[in-house]
């Protein structure tokens, strides 16, 4: 088992281009540190040994999923229900952090370039561990926006050639590709898949309707940011494959959600954010590419020739801060305790806490296919004759209750998105609250 807040797999005696070769032992290094290595977490201390000593953990076993909540630092004056936005970090996360920011200042150049910089090659492996690919596939960005952005500028296109997406996928996605439309004159063509579909394989032919011979490109979500669908990946990388069309996928959130690896996917380009259902620092993404297109695809930052096929070219960022992505490795070591299954499977109990509450009530609308295959932890939910952005600010305003709203042509809701850290009173809270709404109303 791994020692929590020890942080020690970080502190190997490092050797990199940047340090010229310079080696210091691991006393030396300390020495020139600040205290910093005392950080001890009783409470994941505690998880470790819940889990040790009753072997499996439920979705419903309070005793361990108490010990998840505290591991938080949080504000309880409020419900926070949008963690499909940004995460908190755990405690841990946020100390390596401060660890690391503290460590870097010292002397930058030296501390951060020669020291903490090194490590990212461990972070990139541990990603590459839990995507299963390899990790000279893994780069780290920092959100998934810039992860994305590589791919759907990093094609060479020609007047003409159309780009394919959804009418449900991100703003910024879509924007990145408007751009090169009013830049060079390639087409965006958006299908409009169903919101709620019965089965993924209406999801797949919504796409597949929308290819044309001028199809050059194709962006999807693995899971939709409006109503937390996840999207048949594989069979549409698998689709488009057949007709020689590089697929880029938007994992933002799901990455974490729920478990999957690469090959369940089987795709070649896939952007995610590490600060949602991870929980890794704020602004910290990855994009994986598999290794045969690493040098078919430009990095939005230029990069030397000799670089062409090295995964790293897309880190080519200038100076940027070593602490958040080597602290991506407590949010591995803490999503890793909890176990990718362990944590869909509390989402999943969460959410049928609440919906299974509402589910009768006549005025109760869900956007989002409530069963497992079709989504995980975010739920889009509305109630008629109630706008969803009155209804948010009443569950702000009388029950200090954070929802989003979300928007649509053809629907609207507030998007739940509840955490591992939530409590079973929190949830209760939020029903009870929906139940008045949709039986009393707001006014
Ligand atoms: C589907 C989807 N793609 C991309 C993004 C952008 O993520 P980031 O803010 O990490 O760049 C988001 C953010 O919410 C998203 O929901």
């Amino acid at each position: 088992m791994t020692v929590f807040g020890s942080g020690s797999e970080n502190w190997k005696e490092p050797s990199s281009p940047r340090n010229n070769g310079i080696m210091h032992t691991r006393r030396e290094f300390l020495a020139g540190a600040i205290p910093i290595i005392a950080f001890k977490n009783d409470t994941l201390r505690l998880v470790e040994s819940l889990i040790a000593k009753t072997g499996e953990v439920s979705a419903e076993d309070e005793q361990f999923w108490m010990q998840i909540q505290e591991a938080f630092t949080l504000d309880r004056t409020m419900i926070n229900f949008n963690n499909g936005g940004v995460c908190p970090s755990p405690r841990v996360v946020q100390d390596a952090l401060i660890r690391y920011l503290q460590y870097q200042n010292q002397a930058p150049s030296f501390f951060m370039w020669r020291n903490l910089e090194p490590e990212i090659e461990s972070v990139r492996k541990r990603l590459a561990r839990a995507f299963g690919c390899d990790g000279e596939e893994i780069a780290i960005t920092r959100n998934a926006s810039e992860a994305l952005e590589i791919c759907l500028n990093g094609f060479d296109l020609k007047p003409g050639d159309e780009i394919l997406t959804t009418n449900q996928d991100y703003p910024r996605m879509i924007t990145t590709i408007k751009q090169r439309e009013l830049r060079e004159g390639v087409k965006m063509v958006q299908v409009n898949p169903p919101p709620t579909p019965k089965t993924q394989q209406e999801l797949l032919r919504a796409i597949e309707n929308g290819i044309t011979e001028k199809t050059k490109l194709i962006l999807i979500c693995q899971v939709i940011f409006m109503t937390g669908q996840i999207y048949p990946v594989r069979d549409i990388c698998r689709m488009a494959a057949k007709r020689n069309i590089p697929v880029i996928v938007d994992g933002a959130h799901a990455f974490a959600q729920f478990p999957f690896l690469q090959s369940d996917l089987e795709c070649e380009f896939y952007g995610t954010s590490l600060h949602k259902w991870l929980m890794a620092p704020i602004g910290t993404g990855m994009l994986f590419v598999k290794n045969s297109r690493i040098e078919t695809l430009w990095p939005l930052m230029a990069a030397n020739k000799e670089q062409a096929k090295d995964i790293r070219k897309f880190e080519e960022i200038g100076t940027h801060p070593a602490a958040n992505h080597n602290a991506i490795a407590e949010a591995l070591t803490f999503h890793e305790l909890i176990g990718p299954q362990r944590k869909a499977e509390r989402l999943r109990y969460l959410r049928s806490r609440w919906t299974t509450k509402l589910i009768n009530e006549p005025k109760v609308h869900f956007t989002t296919n409530l069963s497992p295959e079709h989504s995980c932890g975010i739920t889009t939910v509305n109630i008629s004759g109630i706008k969803s952005a009155d209804l948010a600010a009443w569950l702000w305003d009388k029950h200090r209750i954070f929802v989003t709203t979300i928007a649509h042509d053809q629907f609207e809701g507030i998007r739940v998105t509840p955490n591992v850290y939530t409590t079973l009173d929190e949830i209760d809270r939020f029903s009870a609250a929906m139940l008045t709404a949709a039986k009393q109303g707001i006014a």
